[in-house]
Protein backbone atom coordinates (compact mmCIF):
# COMPACT_ATOMS: atom_id res chain seq x y z
CA UNK A 1 0.00 0.00 0.00
CA UNK A 2 1.18 3.07 -1.34
CA UNK A 3 0.03 6.77 -0.72
CA UNK A 4 0.69 9.78 -2.62
CA UNK A 5 1.20 12.63 -0.99
CA UNK A 6 1.74 15.60 -3.35
CA UNK A 7 2.77 19.23 -2.65
CA UNK A 8 1.66 21.82 -4.65
CA UNK A 9 4.51 24.16 -3.06
CA UNK A 10 7.05 26.47 -4.72
CA UNK A 11 9.12 26.66 -1.68
CA UNK A 12 11.42 23.46 -1.36
CA UNK A 13 10.77 21.72 1.97
CA UNK A 14 8.10 24.62 3.09
CA UNK A 15 5.49 24.39 5.48
CA UNK A 16 2.97 22.33 3.06
CA UNK A 17 6.00 20.13 2.65
CA UNK A 18 6.55 19.82 6.65
CA UNK A 19 2.52 18.54 7.12
CA UNK A 20 2.85 15.98 4.71
CA UNK A 21 6.11 14.42 6.53
CA UNK A 22 3.90 14.54 9.25
CA UNK A 23 1.43 12.36 7.68
CA UNK A 24 4.04 10.17 6.32
CA UNK A 25 5.71 9.75 9.17
CA UNK A 26 1.92 8.52 11.14
CA UNK A 27 1.99 6.57 7.76
CA UNK A 28 4.95 4.56 8.09
CA UNK A 29 3.98 4.17 11.80
CA UNK A 30 1.56 2.18 10.32
CA UNK A 31 2.88 0.20 8.31
CA UNK A 32 2.16 2.17 5.27
CA UNK A 33 4.42 3.20 2.63
CA UNK A 34 4.47 7.06 1.29
CA UNK A 35 6.17 9.04 -1.29
CA UNK A 36 5.89 12.44 -1.06
CA UNK A 37 6.40 15.08 -4.83
CA UNK A 38 7.07 18.40 -4.84
CA UNK A 39 5.15 20.70 -7.83
CA UNK A 40 8.73 22.90 -7.23
CA UNK A 41 9.01 26.20 -8.85
CA UNK A 42 9.12 25.57 -12.65
CA UNK A 43 6.56 26.43 -14.86
CA UNK A 44 3.32 24.12 -14.96
CA UNK A 45 1.60 25.10 -17.79
CA UNK A 46 -2.00 24.77 -17.77
CA UNK A 47 -4.90 23.04 -19.49
CA UNK A 48 -5.88 24.18 -23.31
CA UNK A 49 -9.02 22.40 -22.98
CA UNK A 50 -8.28 20.56 -26.32
CA UNK A 51 -9.68 17.20 -24.98
CA UNK A 52 -6.91 14.91 -26.43
CA UNK A 53 -6.42 13.16 -23.21
CA UNK A 54 -9.77 11.85 -23.88
CA UNK A 55 -8.03 9.84 -26.79
CA UNK A 56 -4.75 9.25 -25.30
CA UNK A 57 -5.34 8.63 -21.98
CA UNK A 58 -2.94 11.15 -21.02
CA UNK A 59 -2.02 14.77 -21.26
CA UNK A 60 -0.56 15.83 -24.88
CA UNK A 61 2.47 18.14 -22.77
CA UNK A 62 4.77 15.78 -21.51
CA UNK A 63 6.70 18.00 -19.40
CA UNK A 64 8.30 15.91 -16.18
CA UNK A 65 6.27 17.13 -13.11
CA UNK A 66 3.34 16.32 -15.43
CA UNK A 67 4.87 12.82 -16.36
CA UNK A 68 6.54 12.08 -12.58
CA UNK A 69 2.63 12.80 -11.09
CA UNK A 70 0.59 10.81 -13.35
CA UNK A 71 2.80 7.72 -12.91
CA UNK A 72 2.89 8.37 -9.20
CA UNK A 73 -1.15 8.55 -9.65
CA UNK A 74 -1.09 5.54 -11.56
CA UNK A 75 0.93 3.25 -8.99
CA UNK A 76 -0.63 4.81 -5.37
CA UNK A 77 -3.19 3.28 -3.54
CA UNK A 78 -4.42 6.69 -2.26
CA UNK A 79 -3.75 10.41 -2.45
CA UNK A 80 -3.09 13.59 -0.20
CA UNK A 81 -3.02 17.26 -1.27
CA UNK A 82 -1.60 19.94 0.21
CA UNK A 83 -1.64 23.08 -0.92
CA UNK A 84 -0.79 26.83 0.70
CA UNK A 85 -3.41 28.91 0.60
CA UNK A 86 -2.98 31.85 -2.38
CA UNK A 87 -5.62 34.79 -1.72
CA UNK A 88 -8.18 32.41 -0.99
CA UNK A 89 -7.45 29.45 -2.48
CA UNK A 90 -5.10 26.58 -3.94
CA UNK A 91 -2.04 27.85 -5.60
CA UNK A 92 -1.99 28.37 -8.96
CA UNK A 93 0.76 25.96 -10.29
CA UNK A 94 -1.41 23.00 -8.41
CA UNK A 95 -4.11 24.43 -10.24
CA UNK A 96 -2.79 24.23 -13.35
CA UNK A 97 -1.65 20.49 -12.85
CA UNK A 98 -4.46 18.98 -11.11
CA UNK A 99 -6.91 20.13 -13.91
CA UNK A 100 -4.36 18.57 -16.14
CA UNK A 101 -3.99 15.03 -14.52
CA UNK A 102 -7.81 14.84 -13.28
CA UNK A 103 -8.93 15.19 -16.74
CA UNK A 104 -6.11 12.93 -18.33
CA UNK A 105 -5.87 10.31 -14.94
CA UNK A 106 -9.40 10.20 -13.78
CA UNK A 107 -9.39 6.35 -14.57
CA UNK A 108 -6.44 5.72 -12.24
CA UNK A 109 -7.33 7.87 -9.54
CA UNK A 110 -11.49 6.95 -9.05
CA UNK A 111 -12.25 4.76 -5.89
CA UNK A 112 -8.84 5.82 -4.59
CA UNK A 113 -9.32 7.33 -1.10
CA UNK A 114 -8.00 10.85 -1.08
CA UNK A 115 -7.55 13.44 1.51
CA UNK A 116 -6.32 17.61 1.45
CA UNK A 117 -4.44 19.47 3.37
CA UNK A 118 -4.76 23.44 3.07
CA UNK A 119 -2.07 25.80 4.63
CA UNK A 120 -2.60 29.56 5.30
CA UNK A 121 -0.37 32.20 8.03
CA UNK A 122 -3.91 33.57 8.46
CA UNK A 123 -7.60 32.26 6.94
CA UNK A 124 -9.10 31.25 3.78
CA UNK A 125 -8.09 27.60 3.96
CA UNK A 126 -12.38 26.66 3.83
CA UNK A 127 -12.75 28.14 0.54
CA UNK A 128 -9.53 26.53 -0.53
CA UNK A 129 -11.48 23.39 0.24
CA UNK A 130 -14.42 24.79 -1.34
CA UNK A 131 -12.84 25.68 -4.56
CA UNK A 132 -12.89 22.88 -6.36
CA UNK A 133 -9.52 22.59 -7.36
CA UNK A 134 -7.77 20.53 -4.01
CA UNK A 135 -9.90 17.47 -4.65
CA UNK A 136 -13.29 18.84 -5.04
CA UNK A 137 -13.27 16.45 -8.08
CA UNK A 138 -15.55 14.01 -5.93
CA UNK A 139 -18.21 16.43 -6.92
CA UNK A 140 -18.02 14.46 -10.70
CA UNK A 141 -19.22 11.09 -10.99
CA UNK A 142 -16.31 9.90 -12.84
CA UNK A 143 -12.99 10.39 -10.49
CA UNK A 144 -15.45 9.51 -7.46
CA UNK A 145 -12.71 10.43 -4.59
CA UNK A 146 -13.33 9.85 -1.41
CA UNK A 147 -12.25 12.35 1.22
CA UNK A 148 -11.05 10.98 4.26
CA UNK A 149 -10.60 14.53 5.63
CA UNK A 150 -9.32 18.01 5.34
CA UNK A 151 -7.05 19.52 7.32
CA UNK A 152 -5.42 23.14 7.74
CA UNK A 153 -2.18 23.51 9.39
CA UNK A 154 -0.99 27.45 10.03
CA UNK A 155 2.57 27.33 10.36
CA UNK A 156 5.25 30.31 9.70
CA UNK A 157 8.56 29.50 9.09
C1 LIG B 1 0.85 34.88 -3.30
C2 LIG B 1 0.58 34.49 -1.86
C3 LIG B 1 -0.72 34.63 -1.37
C4 LIG B 1 -1.01 34.24 -0.06
N1 LIG B 1 -2.30 34.35 0.39
C5 LIG B 1 -2.60 33.93 1.64
C6 LIG B 1 -3.95 33.97 2.12
O1 LIG B 1 -4.89 34.36 1.42
N2 LIG B 1 -4.19 33.56 3.39
C7 LIG B 1 -3.18 33.11 4.21
O2 LIG B 1 -3.46 32.77 5.35
N3 LIG B 1 -1.90 33.01 3.78
C8 LIG B 1 -1.59 33.40 2.51
N4 LIG B 1 -0.30 33.30 2.07
C9 LIG B 1 0.72 32.70 2.96
C10 LIG B 1 0.95 31.21 2.69
O3 LIG B 1 -0.25 30.50 2.53
C11 LIG B 1 1.70 30.62 3.89
O4 LIG B 1 2.91 31.30 4.09
C12 LIG B 1 1.97 29.14 3.75
O5 LIG B 1 2.41 28.63 4.99
C13 LIG B 1 3.03 28.83 2.69
O6 LIG B 1 3.17 27.43 2.60
P1 LIG B 1 4.45 26.75 1.84
O7 LIG B 1 5.64 27.01 2.73
O8 LIG B 1 4.11 25.32 1.77
O9 LIG B 1 4.56 27.39 0.51
C14 LIG B 1 0.02 33.71 0.77
C15 LIG B 1 1.32 33.60 0.26
C16 LIG B 1 1.59 33.97 -1.05
C17 LIG B 1 3.01 33.81 -1.58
Amino acid sequence: MKVLLLSGSPRKEGNSYIALKEIGDELQRNGVDYKIIELGNKPVRGCIACYKCIELGRCVFEDDIYNKVFEAAKECDALVVASPVYFGGPNGSLCALLDRLFMSAGKHLQYKPAASVAICRRGGASATFDSEQVLPYDKYASYRFTILEQCSWTYTR
